[in-house]
């Protein structure tokens, strides 16, 4: 062979294993920034004021229903349950994904219908399946309740209670739920006994044979985008409107997998309860390989049992401390 092919051959080879072996680290630590829109800046009032709404019963028609019910903090933001009960014991349509770091998502809901979570905040008050509480019928109900007259006029001193200031400060304080430093953290940082040798060789498998970041990238393991996964079930998943006519994709979001260890059951139908079986389903080719709109990007990637244990093995140790929040005992009268 010729000298210089040799040579560039061997650079390539050398350049593409130095590139997997390296670890950038800001490309896995979350920002301390939080993306915040120009007309809802962060404050501790309006934060506060978000956290008691989140966490008050009477927002739904029951007076039995918050949103914690369905995204509690116990239980990694979420419910484990396979799908939500709301209102009267009513089944939901899909899993609860957790609320953690949706501060940084560009889409909301497993099908990114809505974009901010001012937008999102709104739409399970009203849902029937959740808090079936009809936004005019709550406004007033708010107004007649003095301490929450006056945390309004304290947060949002331009404004009256609205649907729009409601919404505001219960995602003010939605961009307060973060994820916390996890040991995958402190490993990415250079403390190298942070995690054990197969949660190392996990995130190897993760970033190289798996492919996993192909899909679940940067610091919240997601690429903020839409996917099939060849689940099997009927649900529509992301529409897709083309000369005006409606196809279904059955594309789901990518989910953080920030906590993972937290979220049980998994996917958008919660069909699974493992991180092995969701591991094998991601990287083993989906759970139909033959199903409609599968993702080109779901490929059987030839995980043996073993190379799946690291993957979870690296999984897990992305599992951080409970965010330290007082949750509220006592609301405004
Ligand atoms: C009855 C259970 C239930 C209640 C109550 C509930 N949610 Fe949800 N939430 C869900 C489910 C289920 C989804 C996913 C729905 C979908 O994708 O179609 C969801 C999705 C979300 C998302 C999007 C997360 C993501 O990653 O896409 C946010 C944010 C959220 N809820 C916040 C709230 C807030 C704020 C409240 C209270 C005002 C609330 N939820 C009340 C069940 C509930
Ligand atoms: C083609 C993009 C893509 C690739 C590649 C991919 N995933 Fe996923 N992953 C998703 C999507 C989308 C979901 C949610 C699917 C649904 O519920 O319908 C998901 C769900 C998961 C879940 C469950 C999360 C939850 O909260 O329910 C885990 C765990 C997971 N993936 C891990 C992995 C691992 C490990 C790999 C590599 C072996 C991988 N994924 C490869 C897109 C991908």
């Amino acid at each position: 062979m010729n000298m210089n092919i040799t040579k560039i051959l061997l650079l390539a080879f050398f350049t593409t294993n130095l590139l997997y072996a390296d670890i950038i680290a800001s490309d896995w630590l979350r920002p301390n920034s939080v993306p915040t829109p120009y007309d809802n800046q962060l404050s501790d009032k309006r934060i506060e004021l978000g956290k008691l709404l989140y966490f008050d019963k009477r927002l739904s028609s029951s007076n039995e229903i918050s949103c914690a019910t369905c995204h509690d903090p116990k239980l990694g933001w979420s419910d484990a349950l396979s799908k939500s009960i709301g209102h009267d014991g009513a089944k939901g349509p899909r899993n609860s994904p957790t609320i953690i770091n949706t501060a940084y998502q560009e889409h909301q809901f497993w099908d990114g219908r809505v974009k901010s979570l001012e937008e999102q905040a709104l739409g399970p008050i009203e849902a029937e399946v959740e808090m079936n509480m009809p936004l005019k019928k709550l406004i007033v109900k708010l107004k007649n309740i003095d301490g929450y007259v006056k945390l309004f006029k304290e947060a949002y001193p331009e404004s009256d209670i609205t649907k729009e200031t409601l919404a505001k400060a219960i995602a003010s304080f939605e961009r307060t739920v973060l994820s916390t430093e996890s040991p995958f953290d402190r490993y990415v940082k250079g403390d190298e006994d942070a995690v054990n040798k197969d949660a190392k060789d996990g995130f190897k498998l993760f970033r190289n044979k798996g492919r996993c970041t192909d899909c679940h990238s940067g610091f919240n393991f997601t690429d903020g985008s839409f996917h099939n996964l060849g689940l099997g079930d009927k649900d529509k998943g992301r529409i897709k409107t083309r000369k005006g006519v409606e196809t279904s994709t059955g594309e789901m979001k990518t989910p953080t997998l920030r906590d993972i260890t937290k979220t049980w059951p998994y996917f958008h139908d919660g069909s699974v309860k493992t991180l092995h079986e969701a591991v094998a389903i991601c990287g083993n080719g989906g759970r139909f390989t033959d199903a409609k709109n599968l993702s080109h990007l779901i490929i059987d990637r030839d995980l043996n049992i073993d190379e799946i244990e690291k993957i979870v093995a690296f999984l897990r140790t992305l599992e951080g401390k409970d965010l330290d929040i007082s949750i509220p005992t006592k609301f405004p009268r």
